[in-house]
């Protein structure tokens, strides 16, 4: 069936945009952390939307399960495919073009394989802004976090990448095109559909362009880290900072002393701003698209120096805070995010660690920290707990780290250690995945997790746009 497959693009397409070289296979076919690893007959790479419809079309006749990928940085292995090699990956890669940039609308449609950070780049220039960030910018791809409803550092003041979305075109299993591109700001015409291809993993469609909501490039930035000796008071300061900024707070990110210590010790030339550190950091910014001179700037400093100078002032005598600095320039700014974007890169260094993406309630995020950490201790009283992220967003990352002198148990240990993070979040009521998807990491825990009203629905639309089972299939629903 599959060489069916492959012969029928060959002849309707192109030889070109198949590849089947081992060598240039190998990086499409594991994930970032090295957990999955997969198997794929060919790799294809359409150039334009109609090239995707036409493969769609040939996978329909000839039975052939399809596997989207973009900038393969997901950490749940929804881009992998399985280890059969039945699959075919279909690489937005080369579909990497802007298709209209409208400064005036505030909009950019792009093809899906624009990767993040250029978009970035090129809207910058217009003093505009996309407001989604995060560290895999460089690499991750405009249709994977749409794909993966993608979160990161600015969720808190911006929202994920679905409040960013206003349209999107879709390749359906059997080919047919959705086009829903126009730059409409408002559109209430029966159900939603792009919401429900945003998140959805490569499930339900392929997205090969979307249209983006833009806002002003920021003018001025103020960026601070300040020592805290208890996760609560994070929440106080949190809200201390909205008052204080009139709801500018852009990230308001945590980082413990376990995971500082990893970063510094992995990467041993990253500078480190506030010495000594204890308990966690957190890394504040807040930002404004005004202009700085319009305002009182004594000393020198910007508007939003002062308010941050004067929020920690507050916080340090309130005695939420036991140190502080602030970034007194650009590099000084791109310094401090340095630390919390090797986040990732530094635990997958250090050991085989515990990942999790939890979120929970806000105003109780604390009480599942210090509850958690306790069972963890249970087990492995001397793995590093190193729970950190989007505190702001009630989402972390709490990822255990295996004792720092090794564990001879620890791959046993595994598995104990997850349970009991997850028993506790069902405690609080909590997600499983805040912001990663569920990929084929998580399906299992998603049916005895998820309501089961909800999660028959969720099939019942996966049969329905998807009846052949063609599109990514096990991933989310298995
Ligand atoms: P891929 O990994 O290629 O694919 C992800 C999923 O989307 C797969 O299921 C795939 O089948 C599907 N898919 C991809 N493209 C399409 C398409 N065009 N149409 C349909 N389905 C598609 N995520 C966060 O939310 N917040 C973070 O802060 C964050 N930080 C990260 C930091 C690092 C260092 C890394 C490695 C990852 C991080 N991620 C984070 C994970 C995040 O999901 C991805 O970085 C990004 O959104 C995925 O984009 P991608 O192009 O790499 O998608
Ligand atoms: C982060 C990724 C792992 O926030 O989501 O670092
Ligand atoms: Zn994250």
């Amino acid at each position: 069936m599959a060489n069916n497959f492959l012969k029928k693009i060959e002849a309707q397409i192109n030889n070109s945009i198949i590849l089947k070289d081992e060598t240039i296979m190998a990086p499409y076919l594991i994930d970032w952390r090295g957990n999955f690893r997969g198997n794929a007959k060919a790799i294809l790479m359409p150039t334009d939307t109609q090239m995707v419809s036409t493969i769609m079309q040939i996978a329909d006749t000839e039975n052939q399960t399809i596997v989207p990928q973009g900038g393969n940085t997901g950490l749940v292995g929804g881009g992998i495919p399985d280890q059969t090699g039945e699959s075919v990956i279909l690489s937005l890669k080369k579909m990497n073009s802007i298709i209209e940039f409208s400064p005036e609308n505030r909009t950019i449609i792009a093809q899906s394989g624009c990767i993040l950070q250029q978009i970035h780049e090129l809207v910058e220039k217009q003093n505009l802004c996309l407001p989604l960030t995060l560290a895999a910018k460089g690499s991750c791809t405009i249709g994977g976090n749409l794909a993966t409803n993608a979160g990161g550092l600015n969720v808190l003041r911006y929202g994920s990448m679905r409040e960013q979305c206003l349209g999107l075109e879709v390749v359906l299993a059997d080919g047919a095109i959705i086009n829903q591109l126009e730059p409409l700001r408002k559109d209430n015409t029966g159900y939603d559909l792009k919401n429900l291809f945003i998140g959805s993993e490569g499930t339900l469609g392929i997205i090969t362009a979307s249209c983006l909501k833009l806002v002003s490039k920021p003018k001025v930035k103020s960026t601070s880290i300040a020592v805290i000796e208890k996760f609560e008071h994070s929440l106080k300061l949190l809200e201390m900072l909205q008052n204080y900024s009139g709801d500018q707070v852009d990230s308001f990110e945590i980082m413990p002393k376990t995971l500082l210590d990893i970063v510094y010790k992995q990467f041993p030339d990253i500078s480190q701003p506030i010495k000594p550190y204890s308990g966690f950091i957190l890394l504040m910014e807040i930002s404004s698209s005004k202009s700085d001179n319009l305002e009182d700037n004594t000393l020198g400093k910007s508007f939003l120096q002062n308010i941050m100078e004067c929020f920690l002032e507050q916080a340090y005598s309130d005695n939420l805070i036991s140190n502080a600095v602030v970034a007194q320039n650009e590099s000084q700014r791109q310094a401090f995010w340095t630390i919390r974007e090797n986040a990732p890169q530094a635990t997958k260094q250090e050991s085989w660690p515990i990942n999790t993406d939890i979120s929970v309630r806000r105003d109780k995020l604390a009480e599942f920290y210090n509850f958690a950490s306790i069972e963890v201790a249970k087990i492995c009283n001397k793995s590093r707990i190193c729970g950190y992220g989007h505190v702001g967003d009630g989402n972390l990352h709490f990822n255990v780290v295996e004792a720092e002198e090794g564990d001879p148990n620890w791959s046993d240990k595994r598995a104990q250690i997850l349970q009991v993070i997850y028993d506790s979040l069902e405690k609080f009521s909590g997600s499983i995945s805040a912001e990663h998807g569920i990929g084929q990491l998580k399906t299992n825990q998603l049916i005895n997790t998820k309501d089961p009203n909800h999660y028959h629905i969720m099939t019942k639309i996966k049969n329905s746009l998807d009846p052949k089972n063609l599109l990514n299939p096990g991933r989310i629903i298995n």
